[in-house]
């Protein structure tokens, strides 16, 4: 059981109990298919001159089909195909087909279908990326996260497809494992069935990748994924590849199965997508690395920090993955790179709601942990159970004069932007970098947040204070570059509506070389 979601039903007054003896029959998991394609196409981001194309061909409407033939083109009306082949197609990956297409020119546009023979699937469009360093004059991206199914509809999606950009980014909490979340605000029908193994998992994506709105926006753009905890359950931590071995391989699979990414190396996922000399993009893992969380956790609420929480060598990337972005930051801003684009699952601006980290506390008691106080994530979920960590990548930032960095952030159900330093309770320490933590797609945001469980994102008093915060909207975010100005929009709408079209709300801008950011309401 989710904690969170049991404590929201607790404090309803209905009692766990109660709770589970309401729960109704588990629904249909995954909605009958009505054509061969029946979770669309895919396109991902992956090298100046390869491109990852996927698709599933539906067994019962394609009985006995055992490989597909693809097409990558230059056009959209298919002019000239540039590309093709085949690929298998079999029950050993859930009839999901992936495809890595090479030999493409860098920079450009590519479209791409497949075909069974009897039925054709959409068309989708695919690129490729810039190559490192070339002469780059702009840069687009959405980026998204937690499209919880059943809390809501996926009007975000369907205007993402609509946008002009290079690609999508998205954050993490692609599906969402557990049942009870869908009692937060549930508009759709999901199963109440929490998943465990690989057919529960590739049920999860089945059905969600059986919204046309997310399919269309799959169709118009390629995606960067990466994954947070719902991928395979609540707030996990590095302990759970020896404590649910089984369980973790399987969601892991399932999530390679159903996304247009190439494996690196395993199940690593980080990895950075140089984009020609305009910016540099560092998608983060800061789940199967991290050191375990602190037990015995309160249900909601805050907490103190500690020295556990504080300790130094205490990790939320792993040694290898700090080390390999703390020296790709350090190279892309030696090559001349102007923008550092870092995809982030969860939150690195502190959620301090009382500073114990005063001068003349620290001079009293020299022991205090790092950056003492209360904190609203009272399990330390997000970057604030890694203090130590969090000062020693800021500060490699400040060190190394690496200008111009961003994070873009998912996890929290909420809009945020802020300042980042190397040392918070420093008034003097400089601004070097800024986050921009867009809302949900879907998953319930506001008085129904999951995060707002553990403390109220609106008026909590924050030391320090973010420059915005807005609990209470779904949207998504959009981030527009070029060689003097990066600005971020955040689109909003209220998901629960099938016809809720995002609009822009707010919009911030930040000049190049200059790390204060300024915000426009909209
Ligand atoms: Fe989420």
């Amino acid at each position: 059981m989710d904690r969170r979601n049991f404590l929201r039903l607790g404090a309803g007054g209905a009692g766990a109990a109660a709770v589970g003896l309401a729960l109704p029959a588990c629904s249909p998991m995954t909605p009958t298919p009505t054509s061969v394609y029946s979770a669309g196409v895919a396109s991902g981001l992956h090298s100046p001159t390869e491109v990852v194309l996927w698709t599933r061909v539906e067994p019962a409407l394609a009985p006995g089909v055992t490989s597909v033939t693809w097409e990558v083109a230059d056009s959209a009306g298919f002019g000239t195909v540039v590309a093709s082949g085949t690929a298998p197609v079999s029950a050993a990956s859930d009839h999901t087909v992936k495809v890595l297409v090479g030999g493409l020119d860098p920079d450009r546009s590519y479209w791409y279908r497949f075909s069974t023979g009897a039925a054709d699937s959409p068309v989708g469009r695919a690129r490729t990326m810039p190559v490192a360093g070339a002469a780059v004059g702009s840069l687009k991206l959405a980026y998204a996260s937690c499209q919880c199914y059943a809390n809501g509809y996926y009007g975000a999606w369907r205007d993402v497809a609509t946008r002009d950009v290079d690609a999508v980014l998205f954050l993490g909490d692609y599906i969402y494992e557990a049942g009870l979340i869908q009692l937060l605000g549930k508009v759709r029908d999901e199963s109440f069935e929490t998943v465990t193994d690989l057919a529960g998992y590739r049920s999860k994506y089945k059905l969600y990748k059986s919204d046309p709105d997310l399919q269309a926006a799959h169709a118009a753009h390629p995606f960067v994924p990466i994954w947070d905890d719902h991928e395979i359950v609540n707030d996990y931590d590095r302990t759970i590849f020896t404590t649910e071995p089984a369980r973790a391989a399987a969601a892991y699979q399932a999530w390679f199965e159903y996304q247009p990414v190439w494996p690196i190396d395993g199940t690593r996922i980080y990895r950075d997508l140089p984009w020609g000399d305009l910016g540099h993009l560092f998608m983060l893992d800061t789940r199967q690395y991290r050191d375990p969380h602190r037990g015995g956790a309160p249900l909601y609420g805050t907490r103190d920090i500690t020295t556990f929480e504080t300790a130094a060598g205490r990790s939320i990337l792993g040694a290898d993955q700090r080390s390999w972005l703390t020296g790709g930051l350090a190279a892309a801003e030696a090559a001349g790179t102007t923008w550092k684009v870092i995809g982030n699952q969860v939150l690195i601006m502190p959620l301090r709601v009382r500073d114990d980290d005063t001068p003349a506390a620290r001079a009293a008691d020299p022991s205090l942990p790092l950056h003492a106080g209360a904190y609203t994530t009272a399990n330390f979920d997000t970057w604030d159970g890694y203090a130590w960590e969090r000062d020693l990548l800021l500060r490699s930032l400040a060190d190394g004069s690496i200008r111009n960095t961003v994070f873009l952030t998912g996890d929290y159900h909420a809009w945020w932007q802020s300042p980042l330093t190397p040392d918070f309770d420093d008034p003097a320490a400089p601004v070097v970098a800024n986050e921009f933590a867009a809302g949900a797609i879907s998953s319930a945001g506001g008085a129904n947040n999951e995060n707002v469980l553990y403390g109220d994102a609106v008026l909590a008093p924050f030391a320090p204070r973010p420059a915005y915060i807005d609990g209470l909207n779904n949207g998504y975010g959009l981030l527009e570059a070029d060689a003097s100005t990066l600005t971020v929009t955040y689109l909003k709408n209220d998901a629960q509506f099938a016809g809720s079209v995002p609009v822009p709300r707010v919009r911030f801008t930040l000049e190049a070389g200059d790390p204060n950011a300024t915000q426009e309401l909209l």
